[in-house]
């Protein structure tokens, strides 16, 4: 009974052991792996070739008036929750209430004509393809930890 409890214990470290042996190898550049060097990165700790699990969607508050911008020519945050408005070839979900024909009827703010502007300057009739992907500029916000501490400070003249 007690022989087969040693092997039993044996084969139980040699496995614990050769479990650990693959860890390593997963964070060891040299072996073909690839390692975040101890370095915790936005991702956290996670090794390179791991995907790390996603993070809980914040809280995007749902409807509230424009926030004040923090310094000049700032693509103005969205005050409202935008999950599963599309902009695609097909179809641009914001436009549907900022672009100039509708945003009168939707209440919303119209784009500016700087939207309308391509790289050499000129003034295109509609929106210019350097602005059709709005979420490139624009970003809701939410109440979170910072990510990076900083200590901004917002310009005197947009008080
Ligand atoms: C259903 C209509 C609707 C849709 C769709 C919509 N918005 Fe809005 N948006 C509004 C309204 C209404 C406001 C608030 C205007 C106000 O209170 O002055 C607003 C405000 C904004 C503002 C702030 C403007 C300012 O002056 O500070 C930005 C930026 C914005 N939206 C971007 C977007 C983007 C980007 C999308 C697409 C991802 C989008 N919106 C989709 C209706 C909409
Ligand atoms: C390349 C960056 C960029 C992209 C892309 C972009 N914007 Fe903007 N947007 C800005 C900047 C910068 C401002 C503030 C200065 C200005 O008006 O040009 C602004 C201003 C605005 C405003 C406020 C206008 C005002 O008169 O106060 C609205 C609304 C807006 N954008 C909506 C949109 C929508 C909707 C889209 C997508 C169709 C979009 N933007 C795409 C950079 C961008």
């Amino acid at each position: 009974m007690r022989k087969l409890i040693t092997i039993l214990l044996l084969t139980g470290v040699i496995a614990l052991a050769h479990g650990q042996d693959n860890g390593d190898q997963a964070g060891d550049p040299e072996a073909g792996g690839s390692s975040n060097g101890g370095q915790a990165s936005l991702r956290g700790l996670t090794q390179l070739d791991v995907t790390k699990k996603a993070d809980a969607f914040k809280r995007i508050p749902k409807d509230r008036s424009p926030y004040v911008s923090d310094y000049v020519y700032q693509p103005p945050l969205i005050p409202h929750r935008i999950r599963g408005y599309e902009i695609s070839t097909n179809a641009n979900k914001c436009l549907s209430c900022h672009s100039f024909k509708n945003a009168r009827d939707a209440g919303a703010t119209k784009i500016s004509v700087t939207h309308y502007g391509t790289r050499e300057g000129q003034v295109l009739s509609d929106v210019s393809p350097r602005r059709y992907f709005c979420l490139q500029c624009h970003v809701t916000q939410s109440d979170t930890a910072v990510l990076v501490e900083n200590d901004f400070k917002r310009v005197d003249s947009l008080r």
